[in-house]
């Protein structure tokens, strides 16, 4: 076995301190495996949840300088946090990503998902064909430019991917698509609503589905009213900076969208041994 395999799964051995609702210390490999997720399609709707990792000051990506891509800080990723991002994939019947996921990936500047790329940890995989679930989940491109590169697309088509557009979109940008013979479904009048996106892919038989885009999607979400869960890994380090991006951003959500904790760790083991908090909070009807 590689030595850095020996160190990472030593690492993630570790075990965290439950605070909210039951005190105690729990494993991290597990914690947020599955079961409790794919309980919420019991009602029979869709269930949609999203997942951020953020600094103290609520920041989930900083750019170097105006107009700078934006990126995931190295301050705050940790491999005990992307752990448990990939349960929360292993669980999901389809994936959310942007139209500017894909550019970034095709410029090396996002990091490329087991989906895309790699594969997931063993005991995921066994997991997902245990509960009789493809060996990946769906890949859903949420775009209104439609404006990215279909090369990482083909790789990942062995797997099912469809794109979700507004009627916005312009016809030259859905027939690159077609001819590609990849799937691509208006949901939305002029760009994607939220609700016209998890019905459509509740009828393509997608109902679990895990948003791994950022703050404008996330918007889409709320705005819908369509985001049941949010995971959040808070690490308890200020950033700062003057470019960067918080978990949603479009217009103020009138009313707010209210969301009740329903579970809270600390974690000792976050980036250089700082601590880090992770947050369950559901949707409150
Ligand atoms: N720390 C974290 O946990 C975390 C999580 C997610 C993302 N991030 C970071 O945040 C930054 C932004 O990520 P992102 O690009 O995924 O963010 P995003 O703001 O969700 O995605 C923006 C793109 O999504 C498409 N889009 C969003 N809403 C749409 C709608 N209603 N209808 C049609 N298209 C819509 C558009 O694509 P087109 O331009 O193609 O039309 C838009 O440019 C990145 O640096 C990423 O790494 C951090």
């Amino acid at each position: 076995m590689h030595d850095d395999t020996v160190s990472n799964s030593t690492f993630l051995s570790a075990s965290l301190q439950e605070l909210y609702p039951v005190p105690g210390r729990k494993p991290l490999e597990g914690l947020y495996l599955c079961n409790d997720l794919r309980r919420c399609l019991s009602g029979g709707g869709a269930c949609v949840y999203s997942n951020f990792i953020a600094s103290l000051d609520g920041r989930i990506a900083i750019a170097s300088g105006a107009g700078g891509q934006l990126q995931v800080p190295q301050a705050t990723t940790n491999p005990r946090d992307w752990r448990l991002f990939l349960e929360l994939l292993a669980a999901a019947d389809a994936i959310l990503v942007s139209g500017r996921y894909l550019r970034e990936l095709d410029q090396s500047a996002a990091q490329a998902l087991p989906p895309l790329e790699g594969e997931l940890p063993d005991d995921l995989a066994a997991y997902r064909k245990q509960a009789g679930l493809p060996e990946v989940p769906a890949l859903v491109v949420v775009s209104n430019s439609l404006d990215f590169p279909l090369d990482r697309l083909a790789d990942y088509r062995r797997r099912p991917v469809l794109v979700a557009t507004g009627a916005g979109a312009g016809d030259d940008g859905v027939r690159r698509l077609d001819r590609e013979g990849i799937d691509v479904v208006r949901a939305g009048r002029s760009r994607v609503d939220g609700k016209d996106l998890v019905d459509a892919l509740e009828k393509q038989g997608l109902k679990l589905v895990y948003s791994i885009a950022g703050p404008g999607v996330l918007h889409t979400l709320l705005e819908a009213g369509m985001l049941r869960r949010l995971y959040l890994t808070t690490v308890l380090r200020l950033l700062s900076g003057t470019h960067y991006a918080t978990m949603a951003r479009g217009e103020p959500l009138e009313p707010a969208r209210d969301f009740s904790l329903s579970a809270l760790y600390l974690d000792d083991h976050g980036p250089d041994g700082v601590q880090q908090l992770l947050q369950v909070y559901d949707r409150r009807d």
